[in-house]
């Protein structure tokens, strides 16, 4: 495993809470010390990759081979390149810690791969990487997965980053994004854990920030009652979030 890091990641405190294996015990704690000030987050975080799950499958069944992955996180757990197995995936962060843990977890996989992705900057992307895992890039629709991102942006720069990411992918590309709603706002200790740059929003405003990108049908809903398989799970609604059409 990679070198043991000094600080915690919430996509590491995701894979704890998802029962993984690829997170340390300056994350455990972290975790630990979160549910103390919030309550326990397992069910909510299965219900969140459960919808990334849902989205994927509804956008490789929209005909979707080519994804991009932004705020990728650890790719396990019912991740990306498991969802939609025959399709092109590149996950991508920014944290050097989870990246490499993202590299070993995919090295040798033939149509799965992880690089460094600022999503404000999607120009800075390796060329290679893209060219390596993104067969389509440049030619045919991508599929942009933004889950777990946008509470880690002000909406300025949100705004900014989903219009540059409009203009970099051709139509036909979707998008399946969430956003962090004002659960925390009940919840003072833990949202103090988050830090300053951690953003909640409502669904009324979060519309206007998706720019060009068009929500399908289904609406900017609470995750779990996204196009739900039978009964939606029975969690807060800490995260809302849909798909949208270029
Ligand atoms: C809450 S985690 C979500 C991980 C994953 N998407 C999931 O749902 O399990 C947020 C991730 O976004 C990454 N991140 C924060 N700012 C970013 C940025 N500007 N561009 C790309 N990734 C970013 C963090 O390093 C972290 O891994």
């Amino acid at each position: 495993m990679t070198e043991t890091p000094v600080a915690p990641s919430t996509a590491r405190m995701i894979d704890y809470w998802l029962g993984g294996r690829h997170h340390y015990p300056v994350d455990v704690a972290a975790a630990t010390a979160f549910e103390g000030a919030y309550g326990p987050c397992a069910e909510i975080f299965r219900s969140l990759r459960a919808f990334l799950g849902r989205s994927v499958a509804y956008l490789a069944g929209q005909g979707i081979e080519n994804f991009l992955v932004f705020g990728a996180g650890v790719p396990t757990r019912g991740n990306v390149h498991e969802v939609a197995a025959d399709a092109h995936v590149l996950y991508t962060d920014i944290d050097p810690v989870t990246i490499a843990l993202g590299q070993e977890v995919l090295a040798g996989h033939d149509l799965a791969g992880y690089a460094f992705g600022d999503a404000t900057d999607p120009a800075g992307i390796d060329p290679a990487a893209l060219a390596r895992f993104l067969p389509g890039w440049g030619r045919e629709p991508i599929g942009v997965v933004f889950l777990g991102l946008a509470a880690f942006l002000d909406d300025p720069t949100l705004a900014r980053t989903l219009d540059q990411l409009h203009r970099v992918v051709p139509p036909g590309s979707m998008l399946a994004f969430d956003f962090d709603g004002e659960e925390l706002t009940g919840y003072p200790e833990a949202l103090a854990m988050m830090g300053e740059g951690f953003h909640m929003r409502d669904t009324a405003t979060f519309p206007a920030l998706l720019g060009k990108w068009r929500p399908t049908s289904d609406g900017i809903v609470p995750v779990a009652r996204w196009r739900p398989e039978g009964q939606a799970a029975e969690v807060p609604d800490a995260f809302h979030g849909g798909v949208a059409l270029h």
